[in-house]
C-alpha cells in the first residue's frame, strides 16, 4: 500500500510537489509493478481545511468552486507527468466524508478523547475562530513576521495561534480576542511511551531526517491536540450539540488513504487490515510529524489497522537559489511546464529524480536542467541507444546478429557481468527508496555501453573486413550485446521514465510484458534474426534560448510583497505626467484591431512581432509582451492600437503603431480591450 500525501486543492502543483514525493512514490511504484509485487497507489486531493476557505474568500467564490477547479487541474497534471496512481480520488467524496466520520465516531465511543472548552482567538469582523492559518503574527523562534498559526514556514518551528508575537487575523487583518469554544482533543501523551518503542527502537532504519524529526518530537514530549475546528467546511462533526464544529484537516486528510483504497477495490481491508501489508506513505518534510506520530496514532488508537512501514520524506527543492513560494508565485508549475515542453516530461523527471531533495534542500535551476538533459540523457544514454540503432541496421541489416560464444573475449564478458550488477545495485538502491543512486546506476551502465562500443569500433572493423570469419563474428558479438544492453536499459529505465521505455519497447518491436523486472540482467531478451524498426530519437537537445525565456519567465511572474511593491510604484498620484488639453489627446487615433498572427523576435527576448488585423488593413506591430504572453496564446485577441504612431524599427522590423497594455503593482502585463468582441477598426475615444 503506497500512499502519497494529498495535495491541498487550492493551487495547481509545482516541480516541488513532484521532487518530493509524487516522483519517488511513482519511481517505488512503477518498481514493484515491473517485479509482480502486488501494489495499490493512492493520491487525491486534500479538500478541506484553512488553505482552501481563504483562497475562496480571497476570489470570492465557494470553497467547493475552489477544490473542483484544482482538483480537475491537479488531477491532469499528475496523469501528464505519468505519475500512475490505481485511484486519484478527493476528500469531498462521500465515501470519504462516512469513513473518516465513523472513525472519529469510533474513537469518541471508546472515550479516546477529551472534550474540553477553552479560549481561543477569535475575529469579530468576519466572526471566525481564528486556528491554523486563519491566523498570523510574529514567529517566536525566528522572528519570521508572517508565521502562521500552526507553523512558521521560515524556521519550520511548529506553532499554536497562543504562541504568535502580535496576532492578527488572516481574513481581516483584525486584532483578534480571546472567546470560548468547545473541542475534542486527542491525547498524544498517552501514545507516547508506545510512541518510544515503535519508532526510535522499531524503525531505525528510517530515513535520518524522518528518524531525526520523531526523536526531536518525542524527546520534548507530546500534548493533548485538538481534532476538531469552527468551520463550516470540512467533515461535521458526528456528535449532537457539535454544530459549526467540523473534523481538523489532518484527523480527516490521512483517512483520506483508506476512504480512496475503499473506492478503488472492495477488497480495500486485504492491504488496510492484513499484518502482511507494508504501508509506505510518501511525504514532503513539513508533514514527517502528521504521518509519523499523530495518523500512526490514531490508527494505533482506533485499531485493527496496519502501521506505516515507512516514511521516505523527502526535503524541499529550491528554485534558482531560493524557496518555493506559491503566495510569491516564485515556482515552476507543473502544468506550464507540460505546455512549455511538450514531449519531455520524461526530462522533467529525469532532472528531478538526479536532484532529489533525499537527504537535504536541494536546488533546481534552469541551467541544471539543460545540462542534465543535454549531456547526460542526450550525450550519455540517448547516444548509446541511438548508435546501437544506427549501426545494427548498417551492419547487420536491422536484425539482431548472433552471439558467437566462442570468440567471446573479456570485454564482452565484462559487459554481460555489468549488465547483472547494475541490475542488483539498482534494486538495492530503490528497495531502500535512493532513487537518485538508482537512477545514476541506470546511466552509468549506458555509459559503459558507450564506452565498450567505442573500444570495439566495429564501423572501423567493418571497412577492414577480411576473409577471417572471426571479423564478422566480432562485429555480429558487439552489435548483440549492445542491443541487449539497450534491452536491460529500457527495463531498468522504465521506472524512472516510462515514456522513453515505451519508445524503446516500439524501436525493439517488443511487448510490454519485456519490462517485467525479472527480465533484466539477462542477455537473450532479443531473439537472434528478429528484426527491429528504425531508430526513434529519445531525447532533444535543449537550447540556451529556451532555458533563458524560463529564467525570464520566472523573475517576470514574481509577485512582490505588498508593501515591497507599494514602495516601488506608490504613491500612484504622483506618477501623473504633465496635464495635457483636449487637442492633444484628441491627435491620438485608437482603433480596435484583432490579433491575427504573433511570432517571437529571434535575440530579443521580450518581443512579439503581431499581426493586427485592424479592419481596413493589417498592421505588423512590434511589442514588449513576450516575457507574459505566448506567441499562440494572443492569437484571436482584440487589442487597442495606437494606428497613427509614426512607424518605428525595432530589431530590424518596421512597427506600424502600439498596443495599450495596463501594468499591475506587480509588473504584469494586461490587455487593454473593449468589454466584449467589436467590429475591427472600431475608434477607441
Ligand atoms: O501538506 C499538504 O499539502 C497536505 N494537504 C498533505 C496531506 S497528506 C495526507 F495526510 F492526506
Ligand atoms: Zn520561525
Amino acid at each position: 500500500m503506497i500512499t502519497a500525501a494529498l495535495p491541498y486543492a487550492n493551487g495547481p502543483v509545482h516541480i516541488g510537489h513532484l521532487a518530493g514525493c509524487y516522483l519517488p512514490a511513482d519511481i517505488y511504484v512503477r518498481y514493484l509493478r515491473a517485479q509482480k509485487r502486488d501494489v495499490k497507489f493512492i493520491g487525491g486531493s486534500d479538500e478541506h481545511g484553512v488553505p482552501i476557505t481563504i483562497r475562496a474568500m480571497k476570489e470570492g467564490i465557494t470553497p467547493q468552486q475552489v477544490v473542483d477547479r484544482y482538483h480537475a487541474l491537479i488531477k491532469e497534471s499528475m496523469e501528464q507527468m505519468g505519475i500512475s496512481f490505481d485511484i486519484y480520488s478527493r476528500t469531498s467524496n462521500k465515501v470519504h466524508h462516512d469513513t473518516a466520520s465513523a472513525f472519529f465516531k469510533k474513537m469518541y465511543d471508546d472515550g479516546l478523547f477529551e472534550e474540553k472548552e477553552s479560549e481561543q482567538y477569535y475575529d469579530e469582523k468576519t466572526k471566525t475562530f481564528l486556528a491554523d492559518r486563519y491566523i498570523t503574527g510574529t514567529c517566536p523562534v525566528c522572528a519570521n513576521p508572517n508565521a502562521y498559526g500552526d507553523q512558521c514556514e521560515k524556521c519550520g518551528s511548529s506553532l499554536s495561534p497562543e504562541q504568535l508575537i502580535n496576532p492578527r487575523s488572516a481574513l481581516s487583518d483584525a486584532v483578534p480576542v480571546k472567546k470560548k469554544t468547545k473541542h475534542w482533543y486527542f491525547p498524544l501523551q498517552n501514545y507516547e511511551p508506545w510512541l518510544k518503542e515503535w519508532i526510535i527502537e522499531g524503525h531505525t532504519e528510517w530515513k535520518n531526517n524522518v528518524y531525526g524529526q520523531c526523536k526531536s518530537w518525542l524527546d520534548s514530549g507530546l500534548q493533548s491536540r485538538a481534532m476538531t475546528r469552527d468551520s463550516n467546511w470540512g467533515i461535521k462533526v458526528p456528535l449532537p450539540g457539535a454544530e459549526g464544529k467540523v473534523l481538523y484537516v489532518w484527523f480527516d486528510a490521512p483517512i483520506g488513504y483508506i476512504s480512496a483504497t475503499k473506492e478503488l477495490t472492495d477488497q480495500w481491508a486485504d492491504y488496510w487490515c492484513n499484518e502482511d501489508t507494508k504501508l509506505v506513505h510518501f511525504i514532503g518534510k513539513d508533514n514527517i510529524v502528521f504521518h509519523c506520530i499523530i495518523f500512526p496514532s490514531m490508527l494505533k488508537a482506533h485499531g485493527g489497522f496496519v502501521l506505516p512501514d515507512n516514511v521516505p520524506a523527502n526535503e524541499f527543492l529550491n528554485i534558482e537559489g531560493e524557496k518555493v513560494s506559491t503566495s510569491r508565485n516564485w515556482a515552476v508549475w507543473v502544468h506550464e511546464y507540460i505546455k512549455d515542453f511538450p514531449g519531455c516530461e520524461d526530462v522533467l523527471r529525469y532532472v528531478l529524480c538526479a536532484n532529489a531533495p533525499e537527504t537535504k534542500d536541494n536546488d533546481f535551476t534552469w541551467k541544471d536542467f539543460q545540462d542534465r538533459n543535454n549531456s547526460e540523457l542526450v550525450s550519455i544514454f540517448g547516444n548509446f541507444v541511438n548508435r546501437t540503432w544506427v549501426l545494427m541496421h548498417k551492419l547487420c541489416g536491422g536484425k539482431v546478429p548472433k552471439l558467437h560464444e566462442d570468440i567471446l573475449d573479456d570485454k564482452d564478458r565484462a559487459l554481460i557481468e555489468a549488465i547483472l550488477n547494475s541490475k542488483f545495485k539498482i534494486q538495492n538502491y530503490l528497495e531502500e527508496f535512493k532513487f537518485r543512486d538508482a537512477l545514476f546506476e541506470v546511466i552509468d551502465l549506458s555509459r559503459t555501453g558507450n564506452k565498450y562500443m567505442q573500444e570495439k569500433e566495429p564501423w572501423i572493423v567493418a571497412k577492414k573486413l577480411t576473409e577471417d570469419p572471426t571479423v564478422q563474428k566480432g562485429i555480429d558479438n558487439c552489435m548483440h550485446l549492445c542491443l541487449q544492453l539497450t534491452a536491460n536499459l529500457a527495463i531498468l529505465v522504465n521506472p524512472f521514465l516510462p515514456n522513453t521505455a515505451k519508445k524503446m519497447l516500439n524501436m525493439m518491436k517488443v511487448v510490454e510484458k519485456m519490462l517485467d523486472w525479472e527480465n533484466a540482467g539477462s542477455v537473450k531478451l532479443l531473439s537472434v534474426g528478429y528484426s527491429l524498426r528504425e531508430p526513434q530519437l529519445l531525447f532533444r537537445k535543449i537550447e540556451d534560448a529556451e532555458i533563458a525565456a524560463q529564467v525570464e519567465k520566472l523573475k517576470a511572474g514574481l509577485i512582490k510583497p505588498k508593501d515591497q511593491a507599494m514602495e516601488a510604484k506608490e504613491p500612484q498620484t504622483s506618477n501623473l505626467k504633465p496635464e495635457i488639453i483636449y487637442d492633444d489627446f484628441a491627435k491620438i487615433d485608437l482603433k480596435v484591431g484583432t490579433i491575427v498572427a504573433a511570432e517571437k523576435v529571434e535575440k530579443a527576448d521580450k518581443l512579439l512581432k503581431l499581426q493586427i488585423d485592424l479592419g481596413f488593413e493589417t498592421r505588423t506591430v512590434v511589442s514588449g509582451i513576450a516575457l507574459h504572453y505566448q506567441p499562440e496564446d494572443i492569437i484571436g485577441k482584440q487589442v487597442v492600437v495606437v494606428a497613427n504612431l509614426a512607424p518605428r524599427k525595432m530589431r530590424g522590423i518596421e512597427s506600424n503603431g502600439m498596443i495599450l497594455m495596463a501594468e499591475d503593482k506587480s509588473g504584469k502585463l494586461h490587455f487593454v480591450s473593449p468589454g466584449t468582441v467589436i467590429d475591427k477598426g472600431s475608434s477607441v475615444s
